[in-house]
């Protein structure tokens, strides 16, 4: 295949580097004469993807890493590094937020690019780290020293089309493919189509040790789906944040993207325009052109056709880092469907939505959501006559043999499953749930209850009707629509 046309998009223009390098040898220099003026032993060092040359035109975020020595004390560099990227940030005009990683580090908008400016260890090869942003100065120098020229376009081809499947970012969020792992990548199948060619047949504990360091038996990685051993620290997986989800999502991706390079019966025109899709956002046809109403319309009509009954749980978020929240919500929405099945109803499908500032919405679709009046409450079995007897205390004449077992027939405490949640969602019986610790007191709060999907998107707006940082209301409840399409219309993504 021929990608040219491809990269033309996606290579950076020569303005866009040429502000992006501007703006980076700035911030470093300013950082570095303010250190050798104030006499702190420390280093501007820029890393990332635009250190590497291998940003997406349009998506320069640039990484500032001040490093000082390693035996600098922890307290000393969390708060100088702080004060020079604040410094920093003013002296060059910017508007600055603070974010944490394993330590804070500020955000700041300069020349309307986002530039990350991260205090940490200056470490040697082969030394163990002290932070856990520590490596990120070795991943760069390790990717500038390997990364051959013409293999800078393979890797924003894999990038790019990561990001058009679903796969790209290690953030919790996504559970996917790391910038860097795209690179590593590259390095080891040598081109974008090697990678897929290879990935396609990959099985469920894939093994990749670039150096050879033979580490990857570490009991650590046993349950990781992909183990890339990192070049530049030999106990250490590149893989480690991706999850299985996001990992066949790529092989089955791989699998329909080849299927339509082989395609014989296609000429290569049609081939070219196929192909060029998987490059490109999804566009949802079927959701084209239409309002946030029609939408949701559309969603309430599908719900409705599968005859399930869906909860939607909203509560309010803490604040907190979205690293943090994501793992809190996907635990406390699969322990509520966990025990929601052990009451005898059926969940057919969960999910959860935030915007990760305000609000958290969990979806529960349930199969079986009202069961009948009464159950069978299994006692002792019938032979030990002793047992029986204790059990007969307490039941009286309730009791009947059934099978090898004494039962009785009991009412039920919960005869739908929303009546169970409007019951234990709250301070007395919260403890039978795994709920994230940030987000307990917002779930047993009076004002967190149950309701059906229809009621909850017929008053969309009221539910939708605040903004935050630069998003409207209306992107909001857009968004989350759209999410409720992907749980209605699963694998959208990997095909085209
Ligand atoms: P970025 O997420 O900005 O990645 O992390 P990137 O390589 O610059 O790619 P873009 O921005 O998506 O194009 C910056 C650096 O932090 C380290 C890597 O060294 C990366 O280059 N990092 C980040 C990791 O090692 N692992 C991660 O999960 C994330
Ligand atoms: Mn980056």
């Amino acid at each position: 295949m021929n990608y040219e046309s491809i990269l033309k998009q996606l290579r950076p223009t020569s303005e866009e580097i040429d502000a992006v390098n501007g703006t980076t040898e700035k911030v470093i220099n300013f950082i570095n004469e303010l250190c050798e003026k104030e006499g702190i032993d420390a280093k501007a060092n820029a890393v990332g993807s635009v250190a590497k040359n291998t940003w997406l035109r349009g998506k320069s975020d640039i990484d500032i890493f001040i490093s000082f020595p390693i035996d600098t004390d922890m307290d000393y560099l969390k708060e100088k590094g702080l004060d020079i990227a604040y410094k920093t940030n003013e002296a060059l005009d910017g508007n600055p937020s603070e974010h944490y990683a394993s330590h804070p580090y500020l955000t700041c908008d300069i020349d309307g690019f986002e530039v990350d400016i991260v205090p940490c260890y200056a470490i040697g090869e082969g030394q163990s780290i002290i932070s856990a942003v520590d490596r990120t100065i070795l991943h760069t120098k390790y990717i500038q020293r390997h990364l051959r020229k013409e293999q800078e376009d393979e890797v924003l081809l894999l990038k790019k089309f990561m990001d058009a499947v679903g796969t790209y970012g290690s953030e919790f969020k996504t559970g996917g493919f790391a910038g860097y792992l795209c690179e590593l990548l590259i390095l080891k199948y040598g081109t974008f189509e090697a990678t897929l060619r290879t990935a396609q047949n990959w099985k469920r504990h894939t093994v990749i040790d670039l150096e050879d360091f033979g580490t990857a038996g570490n009991p650590l990685f046993k349950n990781d789906p992909l183990v890339f051993i990192d070049p530049t620290d030999k106990n250490r997986n590149v893989g480690a944040a991706l999850r299985m989800e996001r990992y066949v999502d790529f092989i089955v991706a791989s699998r329909n993207f080849l299927g339509i390079a082989d395609d014989n019966d296609l000429n290569e025109e049609e081939k070219q325009e196929k192909i060029i899709e998987f490059f490109k956002p999804l566009e949802k046809e079927h959701l084209f052109g239409k309002s946030n109403e029609e939408i949701a319309n559309y969603i309430m009509e599908s719900f409705k056709d599968r005859e399930t009954q869906t909860l939607v749980i909203k509560f309010p978020i803490p604040e907190m880092s979205a690293d943090a929240l994501h793992p809190q919500l996907l635990k406390t929405v699969s322990s509520i469907c966990e025990k929601i099945e052990m009451e005898e109803f059926s969940v057919f499908k969960y999910d959860y939505w935030t915007d990760e500032e305000r609000f958290v919405i969990f979806t529960i679709e349930l199969n079986v959501f009202k069961q009948g009046k009464y159950y069978i409450h299994k006692g002792p079995k019938v032979w030990p006559k002793k047992a029986c007897g204790n059990f007969k205390k307490k039941w009286q004449d309730a009791l009947y043999p059934l099978d090898e077992f004494m039962v009785l027939t009991r009412e039920r405490e919960f005869k739908t499953a929303k009546e169970f949640l409007e019951k234990t969602l709250d301070d007395n019986h919260i403890h039978i749930f795994k709920i994230g610790k940030n987000i307990k007191e917002a779930i047993c709060s009076d004002e967190c209850v149950p309701i059906e999907i229809d009621e909850f998107l017929n008053d969309l707006n009221t539910e939708f009707d605040y903004g935050i940082s630069n998003k409207t209301g209306d992107e909001l409840a857009k968004d989350y629509l759209n999410s409720l399409d992907d749980f209605l219309n699963p694998g959208q993504y990997i095909k085209r």
